[in-house]
């Protein structure tokens, strides 16, 4: 016996010039046991690889990438995601999320990416009630919007997480001022497959600038805002997560959002209203109404982990 491990991959082999170093690399991790595992691996290395041959990667510049990766390693804590945030700078996720909604792409699709501040566990609340939990100027916005499968039955119980800046355009989780769960909510549909609530209208807001990706969009001469938008999770056993987001449809933003997220099928039905009898006692003109229709496909119910805690 010489001890080795049989079962171990037999390793690349020694490196005689440059074209042996893709193919080695594939050859010593061909014995990965998970066939999916093995592919894209295989497909990361050698697209990576062709990155570094095309672009004749200096060492600096390596070394810039290493440590520009391992920047958004430490720039992400419990109530920050820099690799979320980076993965939409660059349409990672948005090309993801169209090549798995939408029938892979073919149709459009009612998804969007989930981006960095969906929370787990947002407070269940009854329909037509409030999201505001702490005082929160702004004009107030009514939104009544109903689910319902691709033959337009309506679906019930479909429990809907809803998530939006304020409108001076900060998360609760980005803002002092403002309580726990303050514009956040879960909704459950009723009989017609509606859900409805009172909130304030979400403004743009600029995605955090202070780490490696602020970094990369100054260097790209990029402007770091989101156009004004509400974020929903409609959730259900037997169709697939419906995550996505509905844009205020005049906002300056919408053909330059800075994480590509603004499809034509996501823009809002956001209107103004200056008169006549407000939703509630109290409201003041202007206020906004948000009516929308959600289509959810059969599939698995997958969550996503909260990307923030
Ligand atoms: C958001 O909509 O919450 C968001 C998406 C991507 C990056 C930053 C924020
Ligand atoms: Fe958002």
């Amino acid at each position: 016996m010489d001890g080795a491990d049989r079962s171990l991959s037999p390793g690349g082999g020694i490196i005689d010039r440059l074209d042996d170093v893709t193919p080695a690399v594939l050859r010593a991790m061909s014995g990965a046991g998970d066939k999916r595992l093995r592919e894209l691996l295989d497909a990361l290395v050698r697209h990576l690889h062709a990155f570094a041959r095309e672009t004749r990667l200096t060492e600096q510049e390596f070394e810039f990438g290493i440590e520009f990766l391992n920047r958004i390693g430490k720039a992400t804590h419990a109530s920050h995601n820099e690799g979320v945030l980076f993965s939409d700078a660059i349409g990672l996720s948005t090309l993801v999320c169209m090549m798995n909604n939408g029938n892979a792409g073919a149709t459009e699709t009612a998804s969007a990416l989930l981006g960095p501040f969906w929370r787990a566990n947002s407070p269940h609340t009854e329909n037509g009630s409030s999201i505001v939990r702490s005082p929160t100027p702004g004009p107030e916005l009514f939104v009544d919007c109903v689910v319902v499968d691709p033959a337009g039955k309506p679906i019930e119980g479909v429990e809907v997480d809803v998530w939006q800046s304020s409108p001076i355009g900060l998360y609760e989780n980005q803002d002092e001022t403002q309580a726990d769960m303050n514009l956040r909510g879960k909704f459950t549909t009723d009989a017609r497959g509606r859900f409805s609530f009172r909130s304030v209208k979400p403004a743009g807001y600029p995605v955090p600038t202070d780490g490696p990706v602020g970094d990369m969009l100054r260097a790209q001469r990029r402007h770091p805002y989101r156009p004004a938008h509400m974020h929903f999770l409609g959730f259900k056993p037997g169709f697939k997560t419906l995550i996505t987001q509905i844009f205020v449809d005049d906002d300056q933003y919408l053909e330059s959002d800075v994480v590509f997220g603004v499809t034509r099928a996501l823009v809002g039905d956001y209107s103004r209203h200056d008169g006549g009898t407000p939703p509630a006692e109290g409201v003041g003109a202007p206020w906004y109404t948000l009516t929308h229709r959600f289509v959810m496909e059969p599939g698995d119910a997958i969550l996503p982990k909260p990307p923030i805690e």
